[in-house]
This record gives structure tokens, C-alpha cells and sequence, in this order.
């Protein structure tokens, strides 16, 4: 019998290679890959596109009706893309520019309830790996597997600096280092589903060990609450 589908989920602070993580699990497990932060940034460029007043509930929730994402599969990198209103936004959104507004527009009320249940129809079916900061807590609180990845604070700086330095060389690392640090702040103290470790998640701190090593303990992880 094959075994059997479940829904991983993986939390922690910005920059801590959740994504590597997760995009490793999906492919080994042939689950879909869902990554939630990409849904608040898309949602962030639309209001910056547009003007929008986030301030204003009426104009949040207006244009919430006006947006629509989804993930298509990149048939070269076998990677879901984001798209929003068609149109593929997975490079757009990495910007600093959007880096600077999206914990913000995350902290939104009505934001977070269109994007939670969107997230919750895809995990639906279960066999998904979804990353973010509520997804073992708000999103899917009867998960399976719940891993919180946390780094040391120098080493998330330098890896998002290596990141965004490859695509604009006029980045500096002070401009990360206060980006990364009002993220964790904002993400941290919100008052809707601020990111916290789900109490039955496992705590895995990469700032010492390899993205393999990480990978290897995570598979053992699944198979414990995999097997029949
Ligand atoms: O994972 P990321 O850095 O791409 O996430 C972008 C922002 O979105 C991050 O600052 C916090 C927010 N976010 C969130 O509030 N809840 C999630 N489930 C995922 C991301």
C-alpha cells in the first residue's frame, strides 16, 4: 500500500530556508508545494500597483475582489509559479520594494481570511508542504508534521543578502539586515495570527548544519508519521 498523504507544514522567521526545505520535501514526496508568503506578496504589489489604501477596510476588501491567484507548475523546474490575474508575478514579488510593505498588508485582517482560505482549499487533498508563519497554527492545526525552522540572525542576513545582491548589485546589507528585522518584528507582534511555534511543532535551528543534513532529518520526520 502506498503511503499514506500527509499535510507537512513548515513555520519560522523570514529567511531560514524554509522554502529550500519545503520545495525538497515536495519534489522526494511528490506532494505540491505551497508557498503562503508568496500569496501576501502578490497581494502587496496588487495594492501597490493600484493605489490601494490599505488603511481603508473598504478599499482592502474591494480589492480583494478584484484579485486572483493561483500557482501553475514551470514544466522546466517542475516548480509551481505564482500568478496573480494571470499573470506570472513569482520574480516580481521577491523585490525589495514589496519586501518593504508585505508585513503590513500581511497584518490585515480581511487579507489574512482570503489567503487562509484559499491556503486550506489546496491542503485539502492533503500530500502538500505549505511554508509560512501561521500555517502549523491557524492554516492547518491538525497537520501531521509541523517543523519551526529557526537560524542565527547574521547567517538569515547573509543568506538573503547573497539572494537579492545576485539579481541588484546596488543592494546593501544594512538595507537587508533592516528589512529582515522589521519583518520578524511585524510578523511577531501582529494581533492576527502572529507567527509563534505551534506547540507540536519540531524546532529545527539550521544555522549549523547543511540544507542535506536539514533535508534528511525532515524525510525521517515523515516517514515516523508516514509508515503504516
Ligand atoms: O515567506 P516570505 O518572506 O516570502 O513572506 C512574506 C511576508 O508575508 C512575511 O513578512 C510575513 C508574511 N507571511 C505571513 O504573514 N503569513 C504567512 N503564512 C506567510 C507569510
Amino acid at each position: 500500500m502506498a503511503d499514506k498523504k500527509i499535510v507537512i507544514t513548515i513555520d519560522g522567521w523570514s529567511s531560514c530556508g524554509k522554502s529550500t526545505l519545503a520545495k525538497q520535501l515536495a519534489k522526494r514526496l511528490q506532494y505540491t508545494y505551497i508557498d503562503s508568503g508568496a500569496m501576501y506578496r502578490a497581494i502587496t504589489l496588487y495594492f501597490l500597483r493600484n493605489n490601494i489604501n490599505w488603511q481603508d477596510v473598504a478599499s482592502v476588501k474591494a480589492a480583494l475582489e478584484d484579485i486572483d491567484i493561483d500557482f501553475r507548475v514551470n514544466e522546466t523546474t517542475g516548480l509551481g509559479e505564482i500568478y496573480l490575474n494571470d499573470e506570472n508575478v513569482e520574480y516580481l514579488i521577491r523585490d525589495l520594494v514589496v519586501a518593504e510593505k508585505v508585513s503590513e498588508v500581511a497584518a490585515i485582517k480581511q487579507v489574512r481570511e482570503s489567503a487562509v482560505a484559499q491556503q486550506r482549499k489546496m491542503g485539502a487533498a492533503k500530500g502538500i508542504v505549505m511554508d509560512g508563519r501561521d500555517i502549523g497554527t491557524v492554516v492547518f492545526p491538525d497537520a501531521e508534521l509541523k517543523i519551526f525552522m529557526t537560524a542565527d540572525n547574521a547567517v538569515r542576513v547573509e543568506r538573503r543578502f547573497k539572494e537579492l545582491y545576485a539579481k541588484n548589485p546596488n543592494i546593501t546589507i544594512e538595507e537587508v539586515k533592516n528589512n529582515l528585522e522589521m519583518r520578524d518584528y511585524i510578523d511577531s507582534h501582529r494581533e492576527v495570527s502572529p507567527l509563534k511555534q505551534a506547540e507540536d511543532a519540531i524546532v529545527l535551528d539550521n544555522t549549523h548544519i547543511t540544507p542535506d543534513e536539514q533535508f534528511k532529518m525532515a524525510l525521517a520526520w515523515v516517514k515516523e508519521r508516514t509508515a503504516a
